[in-house]
């Protein structure tokens, strides 16, 4: 038996009206929002991801608190923010926020009093496997990128829901996707974190809470610097063109800018020269 073909005129539905110049308008009609006069809070500000994004949401008119170890970075960071952005307002805290005491630190400075969260602080130590690790390393990893994130969005939340609007964004990871082996604890950490914000975006949702999580690959940072010292981390980044913090930032201001009705669950943002997580094309 032949195939049977259903044309357009074989419907017997009634046809739906087309006015080709009304679907062009509203094709053409998409929205950004301006972010000028919010606050955001954002961690791990000293260097970095961190640093690109406190550049770009000053220029954007919010104003900032930034976190880091590095008090004299942040205090420099301050000043050319200031000096550039005189109406922006911006402070800085001193924390290691891997240690509990911290964020009761930012609590009393009100450091959780915002609009806008960036978990980004975070890092990765070494790429020994798992029987060749050590726990210092696996300590630091989970202390940070796994306890300090989660608690310091605990803590950023009821504002935002008692506020009625707030959006998280969490720095996440292509390894929070795809494990690798000598990834273990980072990756693990990383997984952790996309399952937060899962269930964080379920918990909250019908709340006018946007919750975020940027998955970038490689981006040039001082990320490989701490994870294999500084004479190592120079072949990460050879022969390819990666990421820039600049670039992640902007897809960050991007996905905060969106009509507050649409959320970007979720972004895996990797240079084009890098196919996965352990697969990248070198120029000779
Ligand atoms: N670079 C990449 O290829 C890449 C890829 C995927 C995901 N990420 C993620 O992106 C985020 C930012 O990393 P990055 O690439 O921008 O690295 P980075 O240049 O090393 O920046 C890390 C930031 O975290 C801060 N930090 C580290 N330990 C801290 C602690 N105990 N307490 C407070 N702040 C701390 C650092 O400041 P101080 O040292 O001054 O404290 C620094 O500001 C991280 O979550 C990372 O996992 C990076």
């Amino acid at each position: 038996m032949g195939a049977i073909i259903l044309s357009p005129e074989s419907n017997n539905a009634t046809p739906l009206a087309f006015d080709a110049e009304a679907a062009l308008d509203a094709a053409l009609k998409t929205s950004l929002l301006s972010l000028q006069g919010q606050s955001a809070l954002i961690t791990g500000a000293s260097s970095g991801i961190g640093l690109a994004t406190a550049c770009q949401l000053a220029a954007e008119g919010v104003s900032l608190k930034l976190v880091a170890r590095r008090a004299e970075r942040l205090e420099a960071l301050q000043a050319a923010l200031n000096k550039r952005f005189p109406l922006v307002q911006i402070e800085t805290l001193k924390a290691d926020l891997a240690q509990p005491e911290s964020w009761e630190a930012l609590e009393s400075a009100g450091f959780y009093a915002v609009d806008i969260l960036i978990n980004n602080a975070g890092l990765a130590r070494g790429r020994d496997t798992v029987l060749q690790s050590q726990w210092a390393d696996w300590q630091a990893m989970l202390d940070l990128d796994v306890a300090a994130a989660f608690e310091i969005t605990r803590r950023v939340v009821p504002g935002m829901l008692q506020r009625g609007r707030g959006d998280i964004v969490c720095l996440g990871s292509a390894a929070g996707q795809i494990p690798y082996a000598g990834g273990a604890i980072y990756c693990a950490a990383k997984h952790a974190l996309r399952a937060f914000c899962q269930v964080l975006r379920r918990e909250t949702c019908g709340q006018n809470l946007r919750v975020l999580l940027i998955s970038p690959g490689m981006v040039e940072t001082e990320f490989s610097v701490v994870r294999l010292g500084a004479e190592a981390a120079k072949s990460v980044y050879a022969g390819m063109d990666p990421l820039t913090p600049a670039e992640v930032a902007a897809q960050m201001l991007f996905a905060l800018k969106q009509p507050r009705h649409i959320n970007w669950d979720e972004l895996l943002l990797m240079a084009t020269a890098q196919g996965g997580v352990e697969k990248v094309v070198r120029r000779d």
